[in-house]
């Protein structure tokens, strides 16, 4: 099978901007019944009273939910400690105050109009407690993670002798970084319609985790699971947010069975910066050991994180920084800092983004301290070998990215000195570089794919379209295998009643889905071609279905990752992470991308301009060019975000995030984004799975703030090495 992979439109493209799929927010029936929150004003405490009277007496309300009235309702566990939720703390259990911004009642009503009203009525008094919400906060507590319970899910690394052999280098980078936290703000909010039909739970709710809340709801409202449905055809944007059971679901779900109708909850922007997870604060101390010839002889990564007082969110900081090059003698740690906020999670590229910042700085002021071109220097310490597992790679083409990235840039026409090339307006221009890496994972998934005589095809699958591209990954992979035109092909995904849905997330997605998808469209063409019994394998599929008289025909298969245990799909069917990688017991498998970016900096205002990034990716193969371009772009414009404008603003003595909207939450606008060229080297790894598919959608940020921070220091002499970087930095 060598047939091309089609460059199709975007199969979801038309029925998006006509509007015609229904996320769970456009739920419009007119026997919904409407919950919005009231939540708590003080940074972290008890309410000493709470008065929903007014709030119950105003027109259309029906039903108010608080810590007094809600009844056995358990927290549904964090989903890094064996449980389903972003956290284990689940708001309205108590009336103690973990944090401002956490809801204290659940006000339902006819309209989301009586309910909001109503939600300003209730009433709380408090007994306040000392916080903490910064990194530096006095008397902070700090853990070492490889002390903690959940180190070895992740192991430090430590490969050779670091500290001997970053104090032996006779070249030596040691520096510290730092970034705010920061809140993802997909468009479609965080929203969900729950209903009981005939003794089910049915939730429609936008999430990357379909299978999760199923099984968080089942745990927190004691329910069989058997008896819950959860669907998410559509995410109209997660990036982490959306990965695992949330608050308001299981209020939604009560509420429900109460009033014996539907409720919807849709949370309004500016409480969902405190009702699921986001990039925590980090800071961050790396030290770089290499020769006078520019080998990277050694390095030590330190990073100190956010976490919340409840939970303990894993950091994985010097897992990426380690895998950007060979480098023998390597050591990292991560450090835990508690504070009293909701914990926070996995925001786009969460750790590799930042430690990619942190190091791939490092490396250019490497490049500066031996005067060495910074792609020469990055190409000398390419490898094919994982220098922390001494395992090979199952591919690694970082090298080729850079080239051709270097040529599409015009890199060979930059000087080197900083400050040296200048705009006709008198500005300074800089032109900055850097790499990306993320881990390859997979997913254990079982697809279904039934062949009806019309010629339609359905494929039900565990995976979850985000607005990355899948459904149109899933059409073009079956459009060329089973040789169907793609709007014939029908995807059921995000939908626990069809497949089994693993979380969605780490770029694992189409290597998750598209390998077994694949494994399914040739289990049936086997199947047809008994059929056919000599017939010509080269009949159009439904026809020999019709030959043969069967109405439709159904295959399933399973796959799960390299060395994963059968055992894996019982995981899988219970909801809980089951994903595998990036170190296999025969290779190790990461993505790579290399970001080449132009930045004009005024010469009076030092306002920061990038008017074109060059970014080229190596994902394996590529399925769907204009999806995978599109995912690249979006990253892309993310690192421009996470680089020059977005972060959460905490105050020491209020708590809680205070910019908590779209306006004052500064974002990159269309305005702010130039020329992005995106180009793939779409060279399959079949060492990793049958299909040749690593992911894409994270690495396309990691490197993109490192790049354009280089490409600051090219064109100021600055080096900036705290995010996000503003004019004032610069002045
Ligand atoms: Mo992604 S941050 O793993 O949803």
């Amino acid at each position: 099978m060598s047939l091309p992979f089609a460059d199709l439109a975007r199969v979801d493209a038309h029925d998006k901007v006509r509007g015609a799929i229904a996320f769970a927010a456009d739920d419009a029936r007119p026997d919904l019944a409407y919950g919005v929150f009231a939540i708590a004003t003080i940074g972290k405490g008890r309410l000493t009273s709470l008065d929903t009277a007014a709030a119950e007496e105003a027109e259309g309300v029906r039903l108010v939910l608080t810590h007094a009235s809600l009844g056995a309702i358990r927290s549904a566990g964090f989903i890094m400690g064996g449980g389903y939720g972003f956290q284990s703390y689940q708001p309205l259990l108590s009336p103690e105050i973990a944090y401002r911004g956490e809801p204290i009642a659940l006000v339902v009503a006819d309209s989301p109009e009586a309910a909001t009203h109503a939600a300003t009525l209730v009433r709380a008094t408090y007994e306040t407690v000392p916080f903490a919400v910064e990194l530096d906060a006095p008397g902070i507590e700090v853990i070492d993670q490889a002390q903690t319970p959940i180190a070895h899910f992740i192991p430090p690394i430590a490969a050779g002798d670091a500290d001997a052999a970053y104090a032996r280098a006779p070249v030596q980078i040691d520096a510290h970084f730092a970034s705010a936290p920061q809140h993802q703000n997909p468009i479609e909010l965080i929203a969900c319609v729950a209903e009981w039909r005939d003794g089910r739970l049915v939730v429609h709710e936008g999430t990357q985790n379909a299978e999760a809340v199923r099984h968080g709801l089942a745990s927190a409202l004691g329910l069989d699971a058997g008896r819950i449905d959860v669907i998410s055809p559509f995410v109209g944007g997660g990036f982490g947010q959306k990965n695992s059971m949330q608050g308001h679901t299981v209020l939604a779900a009560e509420a429900a069975r109460r009033l014996g109708c539907p409720v919807k909850i849709v949370v309004p922007r500016a409480q969902l910066y405190h009702l699921a997870s986001f990039r925590p604060a980090n800071r961050h101390h790396v030290r770089l050991g290499a020769d006078r010839s520019g080998r990277m002889l050694a390095a030590i990564h330190e990073a100190q994180a956010q976490t919340s007082r409840h939970d303990l969110f894993p950091g994985e900081y010097a897992t990426t920084s380690s895998r950007l090059y060979g480098i023998a003698d390597f050591r990292g740690k991560d450090e835990l800092v508690r504070t009293d906020a909701q914990t926070p999670g996995y925001m786009r590229a969460p750790f590799e983004h930042i430690a990619c910042f942190a190091f791939e700085s490092c490396v250019d002021e490497l490049a500066y301290k031996l005067d060495m071109d910074p792609v020469a220097l990055r190409l000398a310490n390419d490898t094919t070998v994982d220098a922390v597992t001494g395992r090979p790679l199952s591919s690694r083409h970082v090298g080729r990215c850079l080239e051709r990235g270097a040529q599409m840039f015009g890199w060979g026409r930059r000087s080197m000195a900083p400050q040296s090339m200048r705009a006709e307006d008198g500005g300074l221009i800089g032109w900055g570089v850097a790499i990306g890496t993320y881990a390859g994972l997979r997913a254990p998934a079982v697809a279904r794919l039934t062949l009806a005589a019309d010629g339609r095809v359905t494929v039900a699958v565990g995976v979850h379209e985000m607005g990355q591209g899948v459904r149109t990954a899933l059409a073009a992979a079956l459009a060329r295998k089973l040789a169907v035109a793609p709007e014939n092909i029908v995807a059921v995904i995000g939908d626990t009643r069809a497949a089994p849905q693993h979380l969605t997330a780490g770029s694992w997605g189409t290597a998750t889905a598209i390998p077994v998808v694949e494994a399914a469209a040739e289990a049936l063409l086997a199947q047809l071609m008994a059929l056919s019994s000599g017939g010509g394998s080269n009949r159009e599929p439904a026809r020999i279905l019709r030959e043969a008289g069967l109405p439709e025909l159904t295959v399933e298969v399973a796959g799960k990752a390299p060395g994963q245990p059968d055992a894996i799909y019982d995981r899988l069917k219970a909801g809980l992470p089951s994903m595998a990688g990036p170190v296999y017991p025969d290779f190790v498998t990461y993505s790579y991308i290399a970001h080449f970016v132009e930045v004009r900096v005024e010469a009076t205002t030092r306002r920061i301009r990038v008017p074109r990034v060059v970014s080229v990716a190596d994902c394996g193969r590529v399925i769907s060019p204009r999806t995978a371009a599109s995912q690249v772009r979006g990253g892309v414009v993310w690192g421009i975000g996470a680089a020059l404008r977005e972060a959460s603003e905490v105050d020491p003595r209020y708590g809680g995030f205070l910019n908590a909207d779209l306006a004052e939450y500064a974002l990159p606008v269309n305005a702010d984004i130039g020329a992005i060229d995106v180009a793939f080297i779409d060279v399959p790894d079949t060492c990793f799975n049958s299909a040749g598919v690593k992911g894409l959608g994270e690495v396309s940020m990691v490197g993109v703030a490192p790049a354009i921070a280089n490409a600051i220091h090219h064109a100021t002499g600055k080096r900036l090495r705290d995010l996000p970087i503003r004019i004032e930095d610069l002045l």
